[in-house]
């Protein structure tokens, strides 16, 4: 059997507007539309190889060998490969397991989205391991299938991912590529422990929460909103519509059964600043995803002066800073 493997690398993504839901939790079909930029210098780096003398499929992350749940999740997706293949008929043996080996260069769990640049760089690598030829829809539509913000690290820049009908029509394509604008995360780490109620427990939470129905309903909205701020190049709309986006998807986290409350005392302070900032004139804004750090989306005029004054907040730990970022690829030099 020729050797089937492969090394692809992708970063993650911040939403501008957040996608929290789904009207099908197996198939991540989300209950509303988003959109993201991702994040240049942040990568995770991810080698796969079918091997038939596996008895099962290995996973290795920053290094150690992960089992329990992380190991069934990259199972799972490993199987939708695996079905792929058996209907291009590309791998000969109808179950070969692979050996999954992955890096980030930033810490996992916090926020930082490292299932959607993990996802996106195991739909790459994988496929091309196994062969299949995959367009960047499908890639896009693939990593879905492994975590729904996955779908958006696949294309380049800034990203829009319609809810999609099903299936076959849920991905993301880029709406502008990573130099359109040069927009800066700025992202104040408050904690980088592993959350304690991740995003695939949270999707399914939402709908307990009246405030998700409202949320959706004027989704399309804010996604129009924000789609042109982007493309028109406007910060202070976009700013007006990320603050606000971020504000309500917390608001149904807090009043969903169970709460979940992902927010810091610190993270409050950096939000309550950031929002004194622009008054008195800085480009920036904020927006936080489930866990407690803050991303400071601002210009990059304003970048230098918002890590400075991030790092003095009490609480803040670590400051880190990204640009927007390419597509996930193929890496055959690493
Ligand atoms: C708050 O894509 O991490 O970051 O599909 O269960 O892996 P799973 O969820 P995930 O959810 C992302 C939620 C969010 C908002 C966003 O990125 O749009």
């Amino acid at each position: 059997m020729p050797v089937h493997q492969a090394t692809a690398q992708a970063h993650p993504n911040i939403a501008l507007i957040k996608y929290w839901g789904n009207r099908d939790q197996a198939l991540r079909l989300p209950s509303n539309p988003s959109l993201s930029m991702n994040l240049d210098g942040l990568t995770t780096t991810t080698q796969v190889e079918f091997d038939p003398s596996l008895k099962s499929d290995v996973l290795i992350l920053d290094g150690r060998e992960v089992t329990g749940a992380g190991r069934e999740r990259v199972g799972r997706f490993l199987d939708q490969v695996r079905d792929l293949c058996q209907t291009f008929e590309v791998l000969e043996t109808s179950k070969v397991y692979a050996r999954v080996e992955s890096r980030n260069n930033f810490p996992a769990g916090a926020g930082l989205a490292s299932s959607a640049s993990g996802f996106a760089a195991l739909a790459v690598a994988a496929s091309a391991a196994t062969g299949l030829k995959l367009s960047e829809a499908e890639l896009s539509r693939l990593a879905r299938l492994g975590s729904g913000s996955a779908c958006r690290s696949v294309p380049g820049g800034f990203v829009e991912w319609p809810s999609g009908a099903d299936d076959r029509s849920s991905f993301a394509y880029s709406i502008a590529p990573a130099d359109h604008w040069d927009l800066v995360d700025v992202v104040a780490l408050i904690d980088v422990e592993h959350k304690s109620v991740g995003s695939t427990e949270g999707h399914a939470v939402a709908d307990t929460s009246p405030l998700q129905a409202a949320r959706v309903a004027t989704a399309p909205d804010r996604l129009a909103q924000a789609r042109s701020a982007v493309l028109g190049r406007d910060f202070a709309a976009l700013a007006d519509v990320v603050e606000r986006d971020s504000l309500m998807m917390h608001a149904v986290m807090i009043t969903s059964i169970p709460s979940l409350m992902y927010w810091q005392p610190a993270t409050i302070a950096v939000m309550q600043a950031v929002v004194q900032w622009r008054a008195n004139g800085l480009a920036a804004c904020t927006t936080i995803d489930a866990g407690p750090n803050v991303h400071v989306i601002c210009s990059a005029e304003a970048a230098d002066e918002v890590a400075l004054r991030l790092r003095v907040i009490p609480g803040v730990r670590q400051v880190i800073t990204a640009r927007a970022g390419g597509p996930a690829r193929l890496r055959p030099d690493l």
